[in-house]
């Protein structure tokens, strides 16, 4: 079994939303098992209330247990052009498995929500790739045999470096139907990545 892991950060479900697409992307590739899971949120509560935070019942996971995956795919809403600090906040507890060198050679991949359409959405995801190259992990993006990432006729997000969708300034946009299957792209992209690199001969004799 390949075993990939949808780990999220979001506040107003857009990204929450991609990750489920992503998650049923990996499970279309036969052999892998696949998880969701969410960050801790940092945020104090009466801040997620006067901000109208939507309550995440998806589990959070032990950093440790990242180990466990061959693939593991981000997602992070855009904060000030960047990774929301929830996401970076737990990268900051991988240091154990960073000395212990244990994410090297698993596929890492990266998706996100963004405000508006040029307020850091290929920011987000191409900054979110750097840890993920501290860890040593294979980054893969969203090719462009995704041929939705280059329709014209509305705002979507997503680029060559990760699916993603546009929440509009005030979050009222949903995923469209396109972000949807460009998450579901990437996720079975990521899953065949990690399912070939772990049945690899070459990785099995260097074991
Ligand atoms: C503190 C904060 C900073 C943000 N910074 C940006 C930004 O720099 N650019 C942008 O387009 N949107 C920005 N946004 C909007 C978020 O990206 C948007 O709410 C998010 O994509 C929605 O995803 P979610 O529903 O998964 O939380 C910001 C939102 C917050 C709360």
């Amino acid at each position: 079994m390949t075993k990939v892991l949808v780990l999220y950060y979001s506040s107003y479900c857009h990204v929450k939303a991609l990750a489920q697409a992503v998650a049923e992307g990996a499970r279309s590739v036969d052999g892998c098992q696949v998880d969701v899971a969410r960050v801790p949120e940092t945020v104090p509560a009466n801040i997620r209330r006067s901000a109208g935070f939507v309550d995440d019942d998806t589990p959070t996971v032990d950093p440790a247990a990242l180990a466990d995956y061959d693939g593991i795919i981000f997602g992070t809403p855009t904060r000030f052009g960047l990774m929301a600090a929830q996401m970076k906040q737990f990268f900051d507890t991988l240091g154990g498995l960073w000395a212990e060198n244990a994410l090297v050679g698993k596929v890492g991949a990266v998706f996100a929500s963004t405000g508006s359409q040029h307020g850091g959405h290929e920011a987000t995801l191409l900054s979110s790739h750097i840890p993920l190259m501290h860890f040593g992990m294979v980054v893969a993006g969203m090719p462009y045999t995704f041929s939705g990432q280059t329709e014209k006729d509305s705002i979507i997000g997503g680029a060559p470096y990760g699916a993603g969708t546009i929440a509009g300034g005030d979050g009222s946009l949903k995923p469209t139907e396109t972000d949807l299957a460009g998450a579901r792209f990437q996720g079975a992209h990521v899953a065949r990545l990690a399912k070939a690199l772990t049945t690899a001969e070459i990785l099995a004799e260097a074991a």
